[in-house]
């Protein structure tokens, strides 16, 4: 199947600020150097807070993790577990269609989808609630046939207990996941013969913890569980955690090995000592004269992540240059804008994503749609 970025992107992504917290957990789980080890579980983040993956949500990863995005792009189309194109609002189905499932009944379960859902994979509903697609082998052979929602399989399904499941989810509820025949796991149908002492227990491991979290149709906003990393004494909740609290944990770049062997990530480039502006040679080539820089910020520094565009990474290359407030950014001329571009790694954004225009609304205490979103 064709992986492709869907035609129709946002203008921007930003993770909420607590998940902006546990994805810089995840990435200091890794040693300096292999940040880019995080991207499968920063891209599966992204998704499970927007529904689907987009460009700009790629990119911003891609950014986070010093990674070229052809690199991030890369992985996102290889995996089928990762959308590219927006899904339904409420839940996306997948449906296994391999060989247990479909001798199961999975062609039922996929007539079912094609009478209440779409009549082709990948298609929204009417009212953009639902969106199916058939997948491979999701490993609950013994639970055939089945459907997964998120992170949450379901079990055991008939055509009829299916539909009910899409109409449940339309009213609002959120079906109780696994086996939906009755069974506590995967065990004989016709009841175990060994291992018998579970018989007290309501629910299977896995569908007690997805019951507890509740969160087959529930973006992610990072709140619903403990974040976590070995080194955290308590929870990176969005209220527990400001971005100074983890900075120390923050990846630093490698100093001697390559992440790869293509030379394109940025802890390559990094790993060389970081050249003031005025003595990298490409600054020399410019004539602008530069903008006017702060050494230091006056008073608070503004949280320039709230320009569209402008992430954790970038927003320290331009502290590194001296800007600290959106006055600065509102006041740049044709000239600052061409000196600070030229040391920018993504060069044009700064007209791309209209941080002129968004600096003069901040900096005058007005909000952006982007930032409010960032909020
Ligand atoms: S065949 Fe459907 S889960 Fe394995």
């Amino acid at each position: 199947m064709l992986r492709r970025l869907h035609p129709d992107q946002p203008a921007s992504f930003a993770f909420t600020p607590a998940n902006q917290a546990w994805a810089q957990a995840q990435i200091t789980k890794y040693p300096e150097g292999r940040q880019a080890s995080a991207i499968i579980p920063l891209l599966w983040r992204a998704q499970e807070q927007e529904g689907w993956l987009t460009r700009p949500a790629i990119e911003h990863i891609a950014e986070m993790l010093g990674m070229a995005y052809i690199r991030a792009l890369e992985v996102a189309t290889f995996y089928f577990m990762f959308q590219l194109q927006p899904v339904g609002a409420v839940a996306h189905f997948q449906v296994c269609g391999t060989l247990s499932c479909m001798i199961c009944g999975a062609e039922k379960l996929i007539e079912v989808c094609k009478q209440k859902i779409a009549p082709r994979a990948h298609m929204l509903s009417a009212d953009g609630k639902f969106s199916w697609e058939e997948v491979e082998c999701l490993g609950a052979c013994s639970n055939a046939p089945m459907v997964q929602i998120g992170k949450d399989y379901y079990e055991d399904l008939t055509a009829e207990g299916f539909a009910q499941l899409i109409d449940d989810l339309a009213a609002g509820k959120v079906p109780t996941a696994g086996p939906q025949n009755g069974r506590f796991s995967s065990e004989p149908l016709g009841g175990a013969t060994s291992l018998t002492d579970y018989t007290g227990e309501a629910q299977n491991g896995s569908v007690a913890l997805a019951t507890r979290i509740g969160d087959t149709i529930k973006r992610i906003d990072g709140t619903e569980v403990p974040l976590l990393t070995p080194w955290q004494d308590k929870p990176a909740a969005a209220d527990a955690v400001t971005p100074g609290a983890i900075k120390d944990h923050e990846p630093k770049p490698a100093l001697s090995t390559p992440v790869d062997k293509t030379g394109v990530s940025k802890q390559e480039a990094q790993a060389t000592p970081k050249a003031k502006p005025d003595a990298d040679p490409k600054a020399a080539e410019v004539a602008q004269p530069a903008p006017q820089m702060l050494s230091a910020p006056q008073g608070d520094a503004d949280d320039l992540k709230k320009l569209k565009g402008v992430g954790p990474k970038l927003e320290g290359v331009l502290n590194d240059l001296g800007v600290f407030h959106f006055w600065q950014v509102a006041a740049w001329t044709p000239d600052d804008v061409a000196w600070v571009d030229e040391r920018l790694k993504f060069k044009g954004r700064i007209e791309r994503d209209g941080w002129i225009e968004q600096a003069r609304i901040l900096a005058d205490g007005g909000e952006t749609e982007f930032s409010k979103r960032a909020k």
